[in-house]
């Protein structure tokens, strides 16, 4: 493939700081708020800290500079800077822009979803006393497998929509006027909303109970290999790299950019927002523990039942203003989720625009009708189950593989060096060669690591000991589907440019 496919009037951001805001906002979602404070209660409390920071300088950092580099150099989608980097290595930025779009963000999308109901339901405390019957008896009416699809929950549905539709119109309005426009007052309002939520929360009575349940290092933990394996999954889902999704964003930034500095500030915000985020949500866990006398260790529950069982429970308790509280949380959810499900949106849009020259607005409306459409599935009462298996299987296998690849192609197939010197011929702050032994050796090992473990896991005992049908069915084969489309698509030939509309 020619460099002339490549039209010099690609879109940019037009200040720093929107591009800044807007990384951010992928990387800041849903993982942050509730993921993330439960893995370091799981995992060692404030000793979690410790491989989680390792994780994100050796593995993270580095491998944000590399996505951040690549789109920089190749000014394109995931697709075209791989094509560009080397023609037969096209497909593999097509698997992970057409599993991110037709995978990740349909349920991603269904669980901002839940936040808008939960964000209604707050307003009269709808939930009731015994929310875990709320969530899983009443709203979401599930069934017994994941076979049993069961009907459509139309209050889902119905606010499904409305993200879709908001995802549309961000997209839709292009890089300037959408996502950077939507980022720069998302994401103030976040910051804001979060540390009111932190201030108020950490004064309540038994706050500092659950905040001393959530970091207390326990450092015997470290010994365990999945406490390991843990920081570094999660560094690579919440950092949102190994998606193509800052390969995309970075190539719409200006040629003089310091990408080893972007690269540091979006990753030490969004972690230290996971951080702060962490102690909201355990002072108000401490809280309910406090009021219920009984052990915080006893209320912490696991990613989705946390926010949406143990959280409208404790609000339930506030002393005043629950619904207000209740509003705010479930608001912050629903921004930190849709400035991550846009970033998707748009890291596939610009795969297709690259290649084949659509018009953006027709690209977006048909990506958003098919996405919500491919949400449905996750929307039905058997959707739950659904969205915890597609979940782990393009997470565990399908994000790790990925990464793992991108680091041979640049890495073996290219070289690192020359993609190293190429950032610091902008850069002030200058990339040491190190990083090329991280991305050639250890960010690869460390993913054969977490992939082998995985492997060996799922094979020993199916994942949450779902039947092996589904697990096959709908977890492996989605997976495998989104790699043919990858093929089919790489094999299509690159419309020339000038064809542009
Ligand atoms: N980084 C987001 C989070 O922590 C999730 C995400 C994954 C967003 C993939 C975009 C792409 O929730």
């Amino acid at each position: 493939m020619g460099k002339d496919i490549f039209d010099n009037h690609r879109p940019q951001w037009k200040t720093h700081i929107g591009f800044l805001l807007a990384a951010i906002g992928s990387a800041i979602g849903l993982g942050n708020i509730w993921r993330f404070p439960y893995l370091c209660y799981k995992n060692g409390g404030g000793a979690f800290l410790v491989p989680y920071i390792l994780a994100l300088l050796i593995i993270g950092i580095p491998f944000m500079i590399l996505e951040l580099g690549i789109g920089h150099k190749m000014r394109g989608s995931a697709p075209a800077s791989f094509a560009r980097l080397n023609g037969r290595w096209e497909w593999l930025g097509w698997w992970q822009i057409i599993f991110v779009m037709f995978g990740v963000v349909l349920y991603y999308s269904v669980i901002i979803a839940w936040c808008l109901n939960y964000l209604l339901f707050s307003f009269g405390m709808d939930w009731g006393t015994d929310t875990n019957q709320f969530l899983f008896d009443k709203f979401l009416m599930i069934t017994d497998s994941p076979f049993e699809i069961g009907n459509v929950r139309s209050p889902v549905l119905f606010s499904l929509c409305l993200v879709w539709f908001l995802n549309w119109l961000i997209v839709f309005r292009g890089v300037e006027h959408g996502l950077e426009r939507a980022n720069k007052i998302f994401m103030p309002m976040l910051f804001v909303l979060v540390l009111v939520l932190v201030g108020w929360s950490v004064t309540l009575p038994g706050a500092y109970e659950g905040i001393s349940v959530y970091l207390k290092p326990d450092f015997e933990r470290l010994r365990d290999v999945r406490v390991w394996i843990d920081a570094v999954a999660q560094i690579f889902f919440t950092l949102s790299i190994g998606f193509g999704i800052m390969i995309a964003y970075a190539s719409y930034l200006p040629e003089k950019t310091q990408i080893v500095k972007d690269s540091i500030t979006i990753a030490i915000a969004n972690s230290c927002f996971s951080i702060i985020a962490g102690l909201g949500v355990f002072s108000v866990v401490g809280y309910m523990a406090h009021k219920l006398s009984i052990p915080v260790d006893e209320v912490v529950d696991k990613s989705i039942g946390l926010a949406f069982v143990v959280f409208p429970k404790a609000i339930g308790m506030l002393p005043g203003f629950s619904g207000l509280f209740g509003a705010l949380f479930f608001i912050c959810l629903v921004i930190a989720g849709l400035s991550s499900s846009v970033s998707i949106v748009e890291a596939f849009a610009s795969g297709i625009i690259d290649k084949f020259h659509y018009p953006r607005k027709v690209v977006v409306s048909v990506l958003a009708v098919a996405g919500l459409t491919g949400s449905i599935i996750f929307t039905t009462q058997g959707g739950l189950f659904w969205i915890d298996i597609v979940d782990h299987f393009l997470t565990q296998y399908g994000l790790v593989t990925a990464g793992i690849l991108e680091c041979i192609l640049v890495a073996w197939v290219c070289k690192a060096s020359d993609l190293r010197e190429y950032i610091n011929r902008f850069c002030v702050l200058r990339l040491h060669s190190v990083w090329d032994y991280a991305v050639r050796f250890l960010i690869p090992f460390a993913l054969i690591v977490i992939l082998t473990n995985s492997i060996v896991k799922e094979l020993a005992t199916p994942y949450e000991g779902y039947p092996w049908l589904a697990i096959v069915l709908i977890g492996r084969d989605w997976l495998l589907l989104t790699l043919f489309f990858a093929l089919i698509v790489a094999s299509r030939p690159w419309k020339e440019k000038g064809q542009k509309p």
